[in-house]
């Protein structure tokens, strides 16, 4: 059993001294109270307010559309439900990508207007000011690299990246950038596993996987997709923990045939 468990409060000081001690990190997303409350509950060491929320909340294609209000919105109502878990916000795309003064200031709405603990971007070298400049102002920055949803339409496809030896060494350095600039922690989504534990391994900070294998230092999964409450998504790293997608269906059938079949409401659900 974790000691950690104990802990009252998740911090990325604390989050260091996981990787310190080789215990590894939990990470979750929540978009909402209700499902925050549950994930804080559990024990979740951080939650994600990410921006697939896009995806998952808003039905969009791509996590481009979400915008800074929305995400500040989403922050908001998870920040009510936790008690323990270290809360990090996505920063939305076009917010921070070639203006760190943008950056700056989105990061800081997110900060005051949520009461969020840390901010994630993505992307390397090429947003290195605006990680730099967020910095400045004392706000914890979670990196993420390899597959990076936000660059889509650069990519072409969600496959996984960084296969090659030349996007290796590049992701390699952008890794070390990021810690020597100050992020607490770097994400690295869908990237062989050879690779993200050669990363966790060069890193002192914490390197949270997502289809990146076991060698790192902590893993993180998308709320509805453990939960099987989405079911077109599937790729290999998903694991799923529940069918809730059939469950609430049936939930939702029963309910639509009492009320047809007038079993609901019987006498001792009236007034
Ligand atoms: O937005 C998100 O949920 C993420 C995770 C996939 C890491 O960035």
């Amino acid at each position: 059993m974790s000691h950690y468990k104990d802990i009252k409060r998740i911090t990325t000081h604390v989050l260091q001294e996981m990787k310190n001690t080789g215990e590894k990190i939990s990470m979750l997303t929540a978009y909402d109270f209700s499902m925050a409350t549950i994930v804080d509950k559990a024990g979740t060491d951080v939650i994600l307010v990410g921006d697939s929320a896009s995806n998952v909340m808003a039905g969009h294609e791509t996590t481009l559309p979400i915008t800074l209000d929305q995400m500040i919105y989403h922050a908001s109502s998870v920040i009510r439900a936790v008690k323990r878990s270290l809360v990090v916000v996505d920063l939305p795309f076009g917010n921070y990508q070639g203006d760190s003064k943008g950056a700056l200031h989105s990061a800081v709405r997110i900060m005051k207007e949520s009461e969020a603990h840390a901010v994630k971007l993505e992307g390397g070298r090429e947003v290195v000011e605006s990680v730099e400049r967020i910095l400045t102002a004392g706000i914890p920055v979670m990196g993420h690299l390899g597959l990076t949803p936000q660059s889509i339409y650069k990519f072409g496809t969600y496959t996984v990246r960084a296969k090659e030896e030349e996007e290796a060494k590049r992701l390699l350095e952008d890794a070390l950038l990021l810690q020597e600039k100050g992020c607490f922690a770097i994400i690295l989504e869908k990237v062989p596993a050879t690779l993200a534990e050669k990363v966790a391994k060069k890193l002192t900070i914490p390197v949270i996987g997502i289809g990146a294998g076991g060698g790192v230092d902590g893993q993180v999964l998308v709320l509805h997709d453990m939960l099987g409450i989405t079911q077109e998504f599937s790729p290999r790293f998903l694991r799923r923990y529940h069918d809730l997608h059939n469950e609430m269906l049936s939930a939702f059938e029963n309910y639509i045939k009492d009320v047809k079949s007038k079993d609901f409401p019987n006498k001792d659900e009236q007034y």
